[in-house]
C-alpha cells in the first residue's frame, strides 16, 4: 500500500499490522525491512508521529539489521578497533575472563556496578559475553545472568568459554539466549526447533507457522513479565532500527519487576543526526548514526513509563565527532514504578534542597523544607535510590498497617500537618534535664 494513503487515523493500525507482520517474518528471516519509512506524520502530539522520531529514521537504502549483523559477525572473529570505545572495568572481575573475549569488547560504558547480589539480570546485546561474566561474579551464586543476542557468531564466542569461566568463578549462573532485544519474549532457538519439528504440510503448515511465534511468546516466553531485577546493556540500543524502538523500551519495561531498574550504557549525540549520516551503514553499525540525541534518549525512558531517570555518567570528551556532531557515551539509570496501591499511612517527606522546588515523575511537588504528605508507595520509593539522599522521611508515631489504611489521593499535593504523624491527641512535653547536651557529647554540640 503506498505510503501516501496512510493518514493519522490509520497509522496505529498500520504500525500494528507491520509489527505483527514483522513479528512473523522476522522470526523466520533474521533481517527485515525499514518500516519507519512508510509512516506519515500528521499528529505532532504523538511522539511516534512526531518529527523527533523522524530525525532518527533512515534511508530506505539501508537495512540496519543487515549492516549490524555483518559487522558483528566479523567482529566476533577478529577484534575490530573502530568499534572499541575505551572503558575501564574493575580489573578483579576480568581475571577469570579469556583474553579473546576481553579484546572483543565493543561496549562503551560499564553498567555492572548497578547490580546487587542475588539479582536476576538481563544483558541486552551480550556480544562476546564479557559483561555477563563480570556480572555473574557480582550477583553471586544466588543470582542469574541472561545474555541476549541476535548474532549467532557472537553467541558462539560467548558460549565457547562458558564452562571454563564458570569453573574459575566457582558457580554457573550465566546463560546466553538467541533473540532480539526488541522481542524478549521470543526465543529464536526455540522457534527454529518448533519449525523443524512441525510435521504439518502445505497450507496447514503455513497456518501453523503464522501462529507459532505468538504461541511461543505466550506459552514459553524467553524472558517472562516482571521477572528481572536489573536490565543492563552496553552499546546496543542505538543499533536497533527506529521502527522497533518503541517496542524495545516496552520490552525492557515488561520484563522488569516493579521497582526493578534499567542500567544502560549507550552512545548519544549532542545534535540531531542528519539523514545522510543515518543512511551510512558503516556509521550505523559502528554505533554512531543510530545514536539518540541526548535529551531524546532520556525521553524514551520516561515515555515508556520509567521513573527516577538519572544520567549517572557522561563522557566529557566525545568518543567520536562526525561533521561537527559529538558522539559520547552515557550511562543512564531508570526505575520501573511500584504497582502498589496509594495508601494513607500518615507519612511525610521533606525535600532537603538545594532547589526551591522539585517534582517527581508522578507529578508530586516537593517545595524545599516543606513537610509534604505522601502515600505509602511514594514514601517507600523516596526512601530508596535514586531519591533517598534528597529527602527526609517522617513516619507516623503509630504505624498504620496497610490492611487498615485508607486510599490516598495522589492527585493532590498537600502539606502534612505534624498532628497527623504524631496523632491528634499528642500533647507530650519533654524538657532537657540539663545533663546531656543535645546532639552528643562534643563540647561544641550544645544548642
Ligand atoms: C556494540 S556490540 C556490544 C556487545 C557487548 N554488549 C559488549 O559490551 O561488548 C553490539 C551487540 O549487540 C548485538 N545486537 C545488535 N542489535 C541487536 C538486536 N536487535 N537484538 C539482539 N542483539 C543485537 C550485536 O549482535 C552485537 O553483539
Amino acid at each position: 500500500m503506498p505510503a501516501s494513503r496512510w493518514r493519522y487515523g490509520d497509522q496505529r493500525a498500520f504500525v500494528l499490522e507491520l509489527t505483527f507482520r514483522a513479528r512473523i517474518y522476522d522470526s523466520m528471516i533474521p533481517l527485515h525491512n525499514n518500516r519507519a519509512y512508510y509512516l506519515h506524520r500528521h499528529d505532532q502530539t504523538d511522539r511516534y508521529h512526531n518529527p523527533r522520531l523522524f530525525r532518527t529514521a533512515m534511508s530506505t537504502k539501508l537495512n540496519p539489521e543487515l549492516s549490524v549483523h555483518e559487522r558483528y559477525s566479523a567482529a566476533s572473529q577478529e577484534r575490530e578497533p573502530a568499534l572499541c570505545c575505551p572503558v575501564v572495568y574493575d580489573q578483579k572481575y576480568l581475571e577469570v575472563i579469556p583474553q579473546e573475549i576481553i579484546e572483543r569488547d565493543y561496549g562503551c560504558g560499564d553498567p555492572s556496578p548497578y547490580v546487587n547480589p542475588g539479582d536476576t539480570v538481563v544483558d541486552l546485546g551480550s556480544g562476546g559475553g564479557k559483561l555477563c561474566y563480570i556480572i555473574s561474579q557480582q550477583v553471586g551464586p544466588a543470582g542469574r545472568v541472561i545474555g541476549v543476542d541476535v548474532n549467532q557468531d557472537m553467541l558462539g564466542l560467548a558460549k565457547q568459554y562458558q564452562t571454563e569461566v564458570a569453573e574459575k568463578i566457582g558457580h554457573s549462573n550465566v546463560e546466553f539466549r538467541y533473540g532480539k532485544i526488541q522481542d524478549l519474549a521470543l526465543d529464536l532457538d526455540q522457534l527454529g526447533e518448533a519449525i523443524e519439528s512441525s510435521t504439518a504440510t502445505g497450507k496447514a503448515k503455513a497456518l501453523e507457522m503464522i501462529d507459532l511465534p505468538d504461541r511461543l511468546r505466550a506459552e514459553s516466553p524467553m524472558i517472562a513479565d516482571n521477572s528481572v531485577d536489573c536490565v543492563v546493556s552496553n552499546c546496543v540500543l542505538n543499533l536497533v532500527a527506529p521502527a522497533d524502538r518503541r517496542q524495545l523500551f516496552a520490552e525492557i519495561f515488561r520484563v522488569l519487576k516493579p521497582g526493578g531498574k534499567a542500567a544502560i550504557s549507550d552512545i548519544v549525540s549532542d545534535e540531531d543526526v542528519p539523514a545522510d549520516l543515518q543512511a551510512d551503514g558503516e556509521l550505523w553499525s559502528g554505533c554512531i548514526s543510530g545514536a539518540w540525541r541526548e535529551d531524546l534518549f532520556v525521553d524514551e525512558f520516561s515515555d515508556a513509563g520509567f521513573e527516577g531517570i538519572v544520567i549517572d555518567k557522561r563522557q566529557e570528551e566525545p568518543w567520536q565527532t562526525v561533521k561537527g556532531i559529538e558522539f559520547r557515551s552515557v550511562t543512564l539509570l531508570a526505575y520501573k514504578p511500584s504497582e502498589d496501591d496509594c495508601l494513607e499511612c500518615n507519612q511525610a517527606v521533606i525535600y532537603k534542597g538545594p532547589f526551591e522546588t522539585v517534582s517527581d515523575d508522578a507529578g508530586h511537588v516537593y517545595p524545599r523544607g516543606v513537610r509534604m504528605a505522601v502515600c505509602d508507595r511514594t514514601y517507600r520509593t523516596l526512601m530508596q535510590a535514586p531519591y533517598k539522599d534528597m529527602f527526609i522521611g517522617i513516619e507516623p508515631i503509630k504505624t498504620i498497617p496497610s490492611d487498615k489504611a485508607l486510599p490516598f489521593d495522589c492527585e493532590v499535593n498537600r502539606i502534612r500537618n505534624p498532628k497527623e504523624t504524631k496523632g491528634q491527641q499528642y500533647n507530650l512535653t519533654i524538657q532537657s534535664t540539663g545533663g546531656d547536651c543535645c546532639g552528643g557529647t562534643d563540647s561544641d554540640s550544645c544548642c
